[in-house]
């Protein structure tokens, strides 16, 4: 029985997770992306849910199924994923921001299709919203307890640091992108103000769970 009870760790707790890729449209047929699957962010959503937490996930495009007991919001650009975000922070106690954000968007998407027998296009770029680094900057009285990720090839340690302290953020999950992407596994760093805990490579669920019992912990603090 305390078994049962101590697995709902999480209950009666309000989780906001974004997952997936965003699509930025280049016209109404192509788009810019990031290399993203959603599985570690969605594995997230339903280990949350499964500790007892009410749990909204805001979900770039991605042929993933729902969670059970999640409730989705289904976004494609940045800008719409960061209205979400927003929308729905209130009264949300932890935030975990897996989704890969397009950092940049085309400064206009053609109306219409592009035809290649005109020349090659050049895309101008315009910098995107950093939802994380929004979140983190609130006031602590409207702020959730604050969980990034940081995607990198090197360098790991470091970069995830600094993501820590740029972003304001209450922990960064470190992963090597050239590890996990694609994978159902994943190995992690992950990196509060008190230190830093690899972990794995273990299933993403694991890995979930992992993560959402540091959460658990420093919610309950
Ligand atoms: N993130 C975000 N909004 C963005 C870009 C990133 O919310 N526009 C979040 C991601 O969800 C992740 C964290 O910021 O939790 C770090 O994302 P990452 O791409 O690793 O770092 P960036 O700050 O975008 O820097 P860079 O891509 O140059 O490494
Ligand atoms: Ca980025």
């Amino acid at each position: 029985v305390i078994g049962f009870f101590s697995e709902k760790y999480l209950r009666g707790r309000r989780v906001l997770v974004t997952a997936g890729p965003t699509a930025e449209p280049i016209d109404p047929v192509r788009i810019l992306t990031n290399r993203s699957s959603g599985r570690q962010g969605f594995e997230i959503a339903r280990e949350a849910a499964r500790a007892g937490a009410s749990v909204t996930l805001v979900a770039g495009p991605c042929a993933l199924e729902t969670p059970a007991g999640v409730t989705r919001i289904d976004v494609e650009t940045a800008q719409e994923m960061r209205g979400a975000v927003i929308g729905h922070l209130p009264g949300t106690e932890l935030f975990v921001s897996v989704a890969a954000v397009s950092d940049w968007r085309p400064a206009s998407a053609a109306a219409e299709k592009l035809r290649k027998t005109d020349a090659a296009p050049e895309i101008r770029l315009v910098e995107n919203p950093d939802i994380l680094a929004e979140v983190g900057a609130l006031s602590p009285e409207f702020r959730p307890y604050t969980i990034g990720f940081a995607a990198e090839t090197s360098r790991l340690e470091e970069r995830a640091r600094r993501k820590l302290e740029v972003k304001k953020a209450d922990a960064i999950v470190g992963n090597r992108f050239d590890l996990a992407a694609g994978s159902e596994r994943n190995t992690i760093l992950y990196v509060t103000r008190e230190g830093a805990e690899s972990f794995g490579p273990a299933g993403k669920d694991e890995v979930a769970r992992f993560i959402l019992r540091r959460a658990a912990g420093a919610l309950g603090r």
